[in-house]
């Protein structure tokens, strides 16, 4: 039954030179290659994107997408790309949401990945992430056991989730990469069954560590395989 379950790595850089993630075509691949080697069937790409400036790149962004896919068929790397995007949070986003469209990852939920600033929460987060469930999208929060405000927050994580929101968890966070708070309180919110997506957030072929595969295995014995496992 195991290898029926897709293993999707739902927080990626690997797209070649649109941000601080792959920078060649070359480490792009070897990234994807080693990430299936490691059992990772799906890549969700999500290449920043920081406000609305970002959006001219947007056609650079998806000939890279379409280049990476023929080098993956060409090379017959079984992999299966998906691209999506990082949305840094801002306040007027709910307003420009349709221009975000792009980004989703098609279906009726209108998965968004949103990135929110490490330093800490600004005032106009809760009211983003609530307008954009309004207007039907589905945002899926980047790496929440990373911002340490949030460690205390757990109620309002409860409530965001309670009214639709996703939470994407690294994997690194739950084998200590990021040190002990962190992983801490990634591993809570497994137990807590809220994670619903794992990323392995990699940015160059040097930080992908070979765990991904056996990370979520261990989680899905907590969170059971069909939660953990589809995108
Ligand atoms: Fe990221």
């Amino acid at each position: 039954m195991e290898n029926m379950v897709r293993v999707v790595d739902f927080h990626t850089h690997i797209l070649p030179g649109v941000d601080d993630g792959a920078q060649s075509m070359e480490h792009s691949l070897e990234i994807v290659r080693r990430g299936v080697q490691d059992g990772i069937d799906t890549f969700v790409l999500t290449p920043h994107i920081r406000g609305d400036s970002d959006l001219v790149r947007l056609p650079h962004i998806r000939d890279r997408f379409s280049q990476l896919q023929e080098r993956c068929r060409l090379e017959k790397i079984p992999a299966e790309l998906v691209l999506g995007a990082e949305v840094l949070v801002f306040p007027s986003l709910p307003e420009h949401a349709e221009k975000y469209m792009h980004f989703t990852l098609g279906g009726p939920e209108k998965y968004i990945l949103i990135e929110l600033p490490f330093t800490q929460m600004p005032l106009y987060a809760d009211h983003v992430l609530n307008s954009l469930m309004v207007k039907d999208f589905t945002p899926v929060l980047a790496h929440p056991e990373r911002y340490l405000y949030l460690h205390g927050k757990l109620d309002l994580i409860e409530d965001w989730v309670d009214k639709g929101l996703k939470l994407q968890i690294n994997t690194g966070s739950l084998n200590g990469r990021y040190g002990l708070r962190i992983k801490w309180f990634a591993n809570k919110l497994v137990k807590k069954k809220l994670a619903h997506f794992f990323g392995s957030d990699v940015h160059s072929v040097h930080d992908y560590v070979p765990s991904f595969r056996e990370t979520m295995k261990n989680a899905s014995k907590v969170l059971g395989k069909q939660r953990c496992a589809t995108a």
